[in-house]
C-alpha cells in the first residue's frame, strides 16, 4: 500500500473497575499501587490513523479538538515516538460511542485506540497478527497504553481483566480472567450529574499517598482482589456485588480524606444512592469512577427489574465488551 494512503482503524473498548487502581507506586513507569479488576464493556473509542504533515488528533469530521482534550494524547504519541524510534507524524481522527456527559472516562478506551492506531499505521499492519509478527502483541500493546492512560491496558481484552501490581517491571501483568461470553453481566450507567469531572484521575493517584487511610487499605487489598477474582470464578453477582460497593466506597473515602480532599460524589449521588438502596433490586449492586455518576452491575435475568427502578434518570445500559479490534479503511 501507497503510504500516503494507508490508513488504519482501531476500535479499543472502555472498562469499569470492580476493585480500584487507586495511587501509583511509580508516576513515572504508570505502575499502580495495588491490583485493579474491571469489565470490559460494550462501548468505546474508535479512531483513525494515516501519515501525515503533522501530528494532529481530530475529530471523526476533521474538525480541530479542544486543545485541554488533546494535550495528554499527544504527549503520550510524542513519548512513543521516542520510545519506539518512529518519527513518521501521523494525522488521527477519533470519536467516542457513548457521550460526553455520560461521565465515563474516556482515557481508558481513548489512550487505548490512540496507541493501537499509532503503532499499527507506523508499523503498517492491517490486523493484529501482522503487529504479533512486528514485536506488537497484545501484551505489549497493552504495556505501551498503559504509559498513556493505566486504566487503558485492561482494555485491551474482553471480559474480565486483572492487572496486577509489582515493585518490578518484568512481573508487571494485565490478564483476562474471563472472556465477555461466559458471564451476561450489564451496566446501567445512571447519569446523574453530565459536567466534567473537575479533578483528573492523575491527580487523585497523587493526592491518595496524603490521606491517612491508604495505608490500610493497602494493606486490606490482597484480601479483597482473592475475594473478587473468585466471585468472578464461579460467576457469583450476590458474592461479587456487595465488595463492589465496599470497594468503590472506601476509593471515595480515599479520595475525600486526601490533602486537599477530592470529593466525586456529588449530592445527586448521595440522593440517588439513597433512593437506591430502598428500591434497588436485590441482585444489582453499584459502583463509582472518579465522578458522581453510579455504575449498576447486574445480570442479564435482572434487566427488567433495574429498568423499572431507573425509570425516573437517565442513564446508559450496556454489558460485558470484547476486546480491540483493528482494519484497514480503504
Ligand atoms: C477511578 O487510568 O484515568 O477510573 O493512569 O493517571 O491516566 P491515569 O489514571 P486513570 O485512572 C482510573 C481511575 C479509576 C479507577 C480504575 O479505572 O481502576
Amino acid at each position: 500500500l501507497h503510504s500516503k494512503l494507508f490508513c488504519v482503524q482501531a476500535r479499543v473498548p472502555t472498562n469499569i473497575a470492580f476493585l480500584k487502581y487507586w495511587g501509583k507506586s511509580d508516576a513515572a513507569h504508570q505502575w499502580p499501587a495495588n491490583d485493579s479488576i474491571s469489565m470490559t464493556l460494550d462501548l468505546g473509542t474508535v479512531t483513525k490513523a494515516s501519515p501525515a504533515e503533522h501530528t494532529e488528533i481530530l475529530d471523526a469530521q476533521g474538525n480541530s479538538l479542544p486543545r485541554h482534550f488533546v494535550l495528554k494524547p499527544l504527549k503520550h504519541i510524542e513519548h512513543l515516538q521516542k520510545l519506539l524510534s518512529f518519527s513518521e507524524p501521523l494525522q488521527f481522527r477519533t470519536h467516542n460511542e457513548f457521550p460526553a456527559s455520560c461521565g465515563i472516562a474516556s482515557s481508558a478506551s481513548g489512550l487505548g485506540a490512540l496507541t493501537l492506531a499509532a503503532i499499527a499505521a507506523w508499523t503498517r499492519s492491517s490486523n493484529f497478527d501482522e503487529l504479533a509478527s512486528k514485536g506488537f502483541g497484545l501484551e505489549r500493546l497493552a504495556d505501551l497504553a498503559r504509559l498513556g492512560s493505566g486504566s487503558a491496558c485492561r482494555s485491551f481484552w474482553g471480559g474480565m481483566v486483572h492487572w496486577q501490581r509489582s515493585e518490578h517491571a518484568a512481573s508487571q501483568m494485565v490478564a483476562p480472567i474471563a472472556n465477555s461470553t461466559s458471564w451476561a453481566l450489564r451496566d446501567a450507567i445512571v447519569i446523574l450529574d453530565a459536567n466534567e469531572k473537575s479533578i483528573s484521575s492523575s491527580d487523585g493517584h497523587r493526592a491518595a499517598w496524603t490521606s491517612p487511610q491508604f495505608s490500610d487499605r493497602l494493606a486490606r487489598l490482597p484480601q479483597r482482589t482473592s475475594a473478587i477474582l473468585e466471585a468472578i470464578a464461579v460467576r457469583d453477582i450476590d458474592r461479587l456485588g456487595p465488595l463492589l460497593e465496599v470497594e468503590c466506597l472506601e476509593m471515595h473515602n480515599i479520595a475525600a480524606t486526601s490533602e486537599p480532599p477530592i470529593h466525586y460524589i456529588s449530592d445527586a449521588t448521595r440522593a440517588f444512592l439513597s433512593y437506591w438502596d430502598q428500591h434497588g433490586p436485590r441482585n444489582a449492586y453499584y459502583t463509582i469512577d472518579a465522578g458522581p455518576n453510579v455504575h449498576i452491575i447486574y445480570e442479564e435475568a435482572q434487566k427488567d427489574s433495574v429498568a423499572r427502578v431507573l425509570a425516573g434518570y437517565r442513564y446508559l445500559d450496556t454489558k460485558v465488551g470484547h476486546g480491540p479490534e483493528l482494519s484497514v479503511v480503504l
